[in-house]
């Protein structure tokens, strides 16, 4: 009988052990296009047959890839053969199957993916944009299942039809619910059906919020008939952290487009009465609050904006590359390690595959890219908003830091040269120009 508890206490301790290896993936804007075909590439379709590129010229919302595609081009033309993506072109099979491959191989046995949202091509026409949805889902499922990977989705501008259209209780949400079944608890599938919101517990002491952005974005037109909280995802929040507070979790809190700057039009994302809210929110609980993950740039990013009412100051908010080539970057994917008790994100490293190379070689060459404690910082400690502003100061003093910041932006492609200092620190466009007003007036 003690031999036997002993045995079992062994399983058990080597069970726990084994459990958890303290790092998830955060993987964000695949864009998968069941239309792109990278080898009839030229420039006015990019990748997309002319006939059905007439019809998504119709569609298209969002114009970041025009205002990307007139401002450079460079390697661009020079590709040898496009069968690993191109760039301005979205992400074909081999780059969907090559990234999931390569994910395997970073680590195989993760404790938690999110994913932050548009996992389809942009303009599809409404066959397209459900084909490119089913097989989406159906690659990542069959590669990464529910029961041994917990895979944390939210929802993306392109995850809705047409673009932006996120309205509460809606037909987009419905269909969402039936696609990302095995994604979403069933306990949660009523609430999930309302707005569009998620929560996980994918280790102990964590929860993961997973909140529907779309409904606060600039570009959503519909109107809410609770205008200050659009489907009551507000409350609902509050409600999930008091219970994250009462079972002593810590909270991450993931959704596609972030409170802040969009570093192409300098604009807010949100509209701005919902950047106040959620913040006001989120200030009441700064105990259990720990970072926030994003994407929908497609540029790897961080935020450490300051929150007047936060006594610890500023927000940290984790910016995801993206997989899909089409704004002129490199397809990466970000790995983080936490520490178990706190929660404290301990570091992260992206790993990216040149697509020029690749081509060139015929095959998909996926490399290390960066880690943040490696390249920008001597110590490992938690990386919280107060080190991600600090490292805004480092940046600012040290021109080779800041460089190497902005080539990772776009995965090594090429430096956007953009400004990136305002954009880590600020939540408006009021706040962006006093703080370029005040970079002017030290320089
Ligand atoms: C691009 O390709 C399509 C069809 O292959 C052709 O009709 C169109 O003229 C091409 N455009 C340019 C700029 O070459
Ligand atoms: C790419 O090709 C287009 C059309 O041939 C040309 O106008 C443009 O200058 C080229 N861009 C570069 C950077 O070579
Ligand atoms: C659904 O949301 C409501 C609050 O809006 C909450 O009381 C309820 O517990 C939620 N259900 C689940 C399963 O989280
Ligand atoms: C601080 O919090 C209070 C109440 O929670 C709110 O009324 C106020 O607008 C907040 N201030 C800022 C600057 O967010
Ligand atoms: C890590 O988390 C703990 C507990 O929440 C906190 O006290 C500590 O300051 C954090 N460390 C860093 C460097 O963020």
């Amino acid at each position: 009988m003690m031999r036997y508890s002993l045995l079992v206490l062994i399983v058990l301790i080597f069970g726990l052990t084994n459990a958890f290896n303290y790092q998830f993936f955060h993987l964000s804007d695949v864009h998968y296009s069941s239309a792109v075909n990278s080898q009839t590439y030229n420039q006015s379709t990019m990748c997309i047959p002319p006939a059905l590129y007439e019809e998504m010229k119709k569609m298209e919302v969002d114009d970041h890839h025009d205002i990307i595609k007139s401002t450079k081009s460079s390697i661009f033309n020079n590709t040898a053969s496009g069968l690993y993506g191109r760039y301005g072109c979205d992400t074909n099979s081999q780059l969907l199957q090559s990234t999931i491959q390569q994910m395997k191989i970073i680590n195989p046995t993760p404790d938690f993916i999110i994913y932050t949202g548009d996992s389809v091509g942009h303009s599809l026409p409404q066959g397209l944009w459900q084909e490119s949805q089913t097989t989406f889902v159906k690659t990542v499922q069959s590669e990464f299942s529910q029961q041994d990977t917990i895979f944390i989705p939210s929802i993306g501008n392109n995850d809705v039809f047409p673009d932006y259209n996120s309205q509460c209780s809606d037909q987009n949400l419905q269909y969402l619910t039936t696609l990302w079944s095995e994604w979403i608890p069933s306990d949660q599938v009523q609430n999930f059906s309302i707005s569009g919101s998620l929560v996980f517990n994918p280790v102990p002491g964590l929860t993961v919020i997973s909140l529907n952005t779309v409904l606060y974005s600039v570009k959503n037109t519909n109107s809410f008939q609770n205008a200050q909280d659009p489907c009551g995802q507000f409350a609902w929040l509050e409600y999930q952290l008091q219970v994250a507070r009462q079972n002593n979790q810590y909270v991450y809190i993931i959704g596609h487009i972030f409170p802040g700057l969009d570093p192409f039009y300098l604009q807010t994302t949100w509209k701005v009465p919902f950047i106040t809210s959620f913040f006001n929110i989120l200030s009441n609980y700064e105990d259990v609050l720990k970072s926030g993950f994003f994407g929908h740039i497609h540029r790897d990013e961080f935020r450490s904006v300051f929150i007047s009412n936060f006594t610890t100051g500023y927000f940290p908010m984790f910016i995801g590359s993206s997989i899909t080539p089409v704004y002129i970057n490199n397809p990466s994917v970000k790995i983080f390690s936490y520490e178990a008790s706190t929660a404290n994100v301990t570091d992260f490293t992206a790993y990216y595959a040149d697509i020029y190379i690749s081509n060139l070689l015929g095959s998909m060459t996926w490399k290390y890219e960066y880690s943040f404690v490696n390249d920008y910082l001597s110590t490992s400690i938690g990386i919280d908003g107060t080190v991600l502003n600090d490292f805004v100061d480092v940046m600012q003093a040290n021109d080779n830091i800041y460089d190497a910041y902005d080539d990772h932006r776009t995965s090594n492609y090429l430096s956007d040269n953009t400004v990136n200092l305002c954009l880590a620190q600020s939540l408006t466009v009021d706040s962006f120009n006093d703080c370029l007003n005040y970079y002017a007036t030290i320089s």
